[in-house]
């Protein structure tokens, strides 16, 4: 069973894949932290974030390995285990370069399918699971959140690992990556058949049920992994 969750940052898709994949002891794909990952050795590698042929070059000699269980995605580049280091905001900013250069792309997506091949089933979260990566996939969902409501999110996520930053900063980083995506993705946001949950007045236990409820009512993972 392949489950996609698409959504902007902060509409609480990460937490709530992590923990959907939890109930249902299936293995969770972060693949935000793909990139991230990427662009934290660019930086730490000194690549012109400006230079596209460098990042993918980049991309093409790093070993990227994926560890998806049901309560965490840990990713090693070149043997290191960066999986906290990518958190951070500056790492955020930098992300979107290089999320943008298409051959990068391609080699994540072609990545997270052989992923997606090698363990049947997983709970995958990003921006193009349902309508890129796997159209296919046996439920999809895609979850919004207001602007504000997101910020919030972020900025006690922030706060939480030990960064003091500003809010209006953090809206205006939301802001700037939601710019981004909806050039990139406005065409392709609408996996078909998607269900689109509405996170801004949820808690995450009530998201979490709702898909739930999703995976029961259509009758599919009914079995064991949906009990
Ligand atoms: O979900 P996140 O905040 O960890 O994502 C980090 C960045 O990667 C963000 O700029 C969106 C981008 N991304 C993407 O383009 N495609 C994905 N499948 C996942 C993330």
């Amino acid at each position: 069973m392949i489950i996609t969750i698409d959504g902007s940052a902060g509409s609480g898709k990460s937490t709530a894949a992590r923990k959907l994949a939890a109930r249902l002891e299936l293995p969770y794909l972060d693949t935000g932290a793909m990139y991230r990952a990427v662009a934290y050795h660019a930086l730490k590698q000194g690549v012109d974030f400006d230079d596209p042929e460098a990042l993918t070059a980049l991309v093409r000699r790093v070993k990227l390995e994926l560890d998806c269980g049901p309560t965490h995605t840990r990713v090693k580049i070149d043997g290191r285990d960066v999986s906290e280091a990518i958190r951070s905001n500056e790492i955020s900013r930098y992300t979107s370069p290089v999320a943008r250069t298409q051959p990068i792309r391609d080699i994540l997506v072609e990545k997270q399918r052989a992923i997606g091949r090698k363990l049947g089933s997983l709970v995958t979260e990003g921006r193009d699971q349902g309508s890129v990566v796997f159209p296919d996939a046996d439920l999809k969902f895609v979850m919004e959140a207001t602007i504000d409501k997101r910020a919030q999110r972020r900025h006690a996520e922030l706060q939480a690992d030990g960064e003091e930053v500003d809010i209006a900063e953090v809206r205006r980083n939301l802001e700037s990556r939601d710019a981004v995506d909806a050039r990139q993705w406005a065409p392709l946001l609408e996996p078909g058949a998607a269900i689109h949950i509405d996170t801004s007045r949820m808690t995450i236990g009530q998201v979490v049920d709702r898909l739930m409820a999703h995976i029961r009512q259509m009758g599919r993972g009914l079995g064991d992994e949906a009990k």
